[in-house]
């Protein structure tokens, strides 16, 4: 583990900004239930202000924060075991954030890739919030000291920025007060790719629906975004190496990798010498048979909106638990009077 000082938590947050996809239940949520079976201290939230950094129908950010709760259910994490909560709730995540915008420097923020993707050739017109996001993402983490971030590959230089603003805390104040967070990427689908192109990321801004699959997509649905999924006309191979100058084919060998639980490798060693047309109604059914009960159940949750509401602010009156003494311990180290 981390840090000796600190004993383990996992923290991880998911934006509540349109559909979740395949990429957030491999990547993410799926890993989240896995974790929590390990009995560690685990705190997830809805990253309602990160979504907000682009506009936000209201209604629809209301509703997307609920659907994306009843998601985290619906995938196995137990709001009672672990913490579920959204972060407007807590106020001390904006507050801790606002000490790592004096923490971080300019040139750190402008190498960050997501910026430069997410605003384009418009960056003078982004908002001031999407070029500070990663510092709100260091306070999400940590604001509770989590020593243990899972999360999918595009949020590594994320996670390593974090690091650096602990490291800059605890330098600059002469202390060993933040541990350096260890990102946990894992798992055969740590990065899930378009089911159009293989060399783009499975997004929730990508214009095909055809490219991902969301949670919510019905068993046909399903079904045919993965027939139709790009490939090419070679069988599968025995080797993963063989997979190297295939990524449509590797793709969609780790996304069933993921979903059966085992490794590439193994997946391989069952499947190798097959064509796509027997391999693909295969991995459409194991798709169908995990992610059908998980749409379902998120339907009957979102049936009770009162109850989900419920359980957000029941999570983030014991994340501020958390959250609230770490924060006066930081201001009385940067000394403000009355922390
Ligand atoms: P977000 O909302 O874009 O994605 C949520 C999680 O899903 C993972 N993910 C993927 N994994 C594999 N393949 C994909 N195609 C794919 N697409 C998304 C992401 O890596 C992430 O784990 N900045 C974060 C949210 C955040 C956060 C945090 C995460 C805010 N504060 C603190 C961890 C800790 C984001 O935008 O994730």
């Amino acid at each position: 583990m981390a840090e000796a000082a600190h004993s383990p938590r996992v923290f991880s947050g998911i934006q509540p900004s349109g559909n979740l996809h395949l990429g957030n239940y491999l990547g993410a949520l799926k890993r989240f239930a896995e974790t929590q079976e390990t009995g560690v201290q685990s705190i997830y939230c809805v990253v309602d202000l990160h979504a907000v950094t682009v506009w936000q129908d209201p209604d629809a950010l209301r509703h997307a924060t609920r659907e994306l709760t009843a998601g985290f259910i619906a995938s196995g994490l137990d709001p009672e075991r672990s913490i579920l909560f959204n972060q407007s709730q807590v106020p001390e995540h904006t507050q801790m954030a606002w000490v790592f915008n004096c923490v971080a420097r300019m040139g750190w923020m402008k190498r960050m890739t997501q910026f430069k993707d997410k605003a384009g050739k418009h960056a003078e017109q982004a908002s001031l919030g999407l070029f500070a996001y990663p510092a709100l993402m260091a306070a999400d983490i940590l604001v509770y000291h989590a020593t243990h971030v899972p999360v999918g590959e595009d949020q590594k230089q994320h996670l390593e920025l974090t690091q650096e603003i602990a490291r800059k805390f605890n330098h600059d104040f002469g202390v060993e007060f933040f541990p350096i967070t260890e990102p946990v990427i894992e798992g055969a689908a740590t990065r899930v790719m378009s089911l159009r192109d293989g060399g783009k990321k499975m997004s929730k801004s990508d214009p095909s629906d055809m490219s991902r699959i969301n949670l919510t997509d019905d068993a046909d649905t399903i079904a045919k975004k993965i027939r139709k999924a790009k490939t090419d006309p070679e069988p599968l191979p025995e080797t993963l190496k063989e997979l190297d100058t295939r990524p449509e084919a590797r793709n969609l060998v780790n996304i069933y990798a993921a979903l059966a639980g085992q490794s590439a490798e193994a997946v391989l060693a069952e499947m190798g010498g097959r064509p796509f047309s027997e391999f693909k109604p295969l991995l459409a059914d194991l798709a169908v048979a995990q992610l059908a009960p998980i749409s379902t159940e998120m339907g009957r949750l979102m049936q009770d909106v009162a109850e989900i509401d419920r359980i957000l602010a029941r999570g983030a009156e014991r994340a501020r638990e958390i959250a609230a003494p770490i924060l006066r311990d930081t201001y009385r180290i940067m000394g403000m009077v009355g922390a």
